[in-house]
């Protein structure tokens, strides 16, 4: 079954407000991108793609006639019967989310006569929905509906996750406007949660504290492993098949980064903070995600000394593989802390243009950043990290040493070349 074609205004043209345009668009939808930022719209208006993400090229292409962008406000609305709001809301210092791009779509809709509801696609604090509702009131838009209507793709992924999520979470005031929202998913195979505004908006953060509750866990267990000699790969295929447990999110490593389990940790903390609750357990997620991203260093320590004048050779730069997204990416904190002790840093990413790590060498492959190197650290899994020509390797590295952060390479191959192999919670 596919939907009725309804017109749709996206307000925002970043990784969530385009895979969303473009994922409505393949829906059969007529969809409107609008952003502030002319530049982003030109290029998009000439056919290309301004972010990094699998499938979203295709997607924009096949769906061109059903697809505008533009940076004003009326073409946008135009006759628009839902206007999706997917604006960043990035963190402020007390880690409390800036809802300011939000506000400033909500107070530029214009006098809309008609049916109509405004969509919340941004991760926003649990209340928000109750506050835009009101201001919608003041502002004589009562007749315009609201929903929720969180997210959950993932980057690199985002075009599959959206047109297969295992749920469409859908949270209404009023249930009319659900149901609208609910058609505009026509054609999706997927069971929808309906619900209060308030519920939509927690699920979102209760999913991603989930998500990064399980990467905490799964990264002190592997500490422990550490310490006591077990390996935490067999350990977490050895939980994750109690299907009480599942085997998804156990992957040890050097800690979650990313534009959005960072920003939502911090923003579910000071939201409960805010109503006077002290999350106990988010905050310990937190604070071992911060100390993981720290133990590479330890390690480096324990094979090198001092750091200064090593050269150290970062393979990966992205928070994860298939993106081109540095946003709280583990390897700034890494090579911040490798520059600050001396050592000289030669980076490479497949995508990912490294201009954050102020000081680092950027190379154009993982052999020219391991020529002459005293170590090798995977950052991030690239599947191409796992071609390497060990042996070719061996022979160019000034200390044959793989300090492997994802647990993505087979230690008995490389130890046999004679290579001093380091995962994360695997015997050394
Ligand atoms: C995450 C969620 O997975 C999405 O469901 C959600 O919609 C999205 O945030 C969001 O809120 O917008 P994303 O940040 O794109 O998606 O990436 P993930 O694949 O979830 O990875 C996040 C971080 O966790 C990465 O740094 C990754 O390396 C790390 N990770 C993930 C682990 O360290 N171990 C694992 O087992 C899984």
């Amino acid at each position: 079954m596919s939907a009725s074609p309804h017109r749709v205004a996206v307000f925002g043209a970043g990784y969530v407000g385009l895979v969303t345009g473009a994922c409505l668009a393949e829906l059969g939808h007529d969809v409107v991108v609008r952003d502030v930022l002319r530049e982003r719209i030109d290029a998009l208006r000439h056919g290309e793609v301004p972010i990094y993400e699998p499938g979203l090229g295709e997607l924009l292409a096949r769906n061109a006639e059903r697809l505008r962008f533009t940076t004003d406000v009326g073409e946008a609305i135009g006759d628009a019967d839902f206007v999706y709001i997917a604006v960043g809301t990035p963190p402020t210092y007390s880690g409390d989310a800036d809802l300011s791009a939000v506000w400033t779509v909500v107070d530029e809709l214009p006098r809309i006569e008609r049916r109509c509801v405004v969509v919340m696609k941004s991760t926003v604090p649990v209340g928000t929905g109750t506050r835009v509702r009101h201001r919608l009131d003041e502002r004589g838009l009562g007749h315009v509906g609201y929903a929720s209507n969180p997210e959950f793709t993932a980057e690199g992924t985002a075009v599959r996750d959206f047109m297969h999520p295992d749920r469409i979470v859908v949270g209404a005031f009023r249930d009319e406007d659900g149901d609208l929202v609910q058609e505009l998913h026509a054609g999706i195979d997927a069971p929808v949660v309906r619900c209060d505004v308030a519920s939509a908006e927690m699920i979102k953060l209760a999913a991603n504290a989930a998500l990064m509750t399980r990467i905490s866990f799964i990264n002190e267990i592997a500490n422990v492993c550490e310490a006591t000699g077990a390996d935490v790969v067999r350990v977490a295929e050895g939980i994750g098949l109690d299907r009480r447990i599942g085997s998804a999110f156990l992957r040890a490593g050097i800690g979650f980064g990313g534009s959005c389990f960072p920003k939502d940790s911090l923003a579910l903390k000071q939201l409960a903070a805010n109503s006077g609750y002290h999350f106990q357990l988010l905050n310990a997620v937190i604070e071992v995600n911060e100390l993981q991203k720290r133990r590479v260093i330890g390690k480096l320590h324990s094979h090198l000394g001092p750091l200064r004048g090593k050269t150290v050779a970062l393979l990966g730069l992205a928070f994860k593989p298939h993106t081109d997204d540095m946003r709280e990416a583990p390897s700034i904190v890494l090579a911040g802390r490798l520059l600050a002790e001396g050592a000289d840093v030669r980076a490479w990413d497949p995508v990912a243009d490294g201009g954050d790590l102020h000081g680092a060498v950027i190379v154009a492959t993982p052999e020219e950043a391991l020529d002459g190197a005293d170590a090798a650290v995977i950052v991030t899994e690239w599947p191409q990290l796992a071609d390497i020509d060990w042996a070719a390797v061996a022979s160019t590295m000034r200390n044959p040493l793989v300090i492997d952060g994802r647990n993505m390479l087979d230690p008995e191959p490389l130890r046999s070349l004679g290579f001093v192999y380091e995962g994360i919670g695997r015997a050394a």
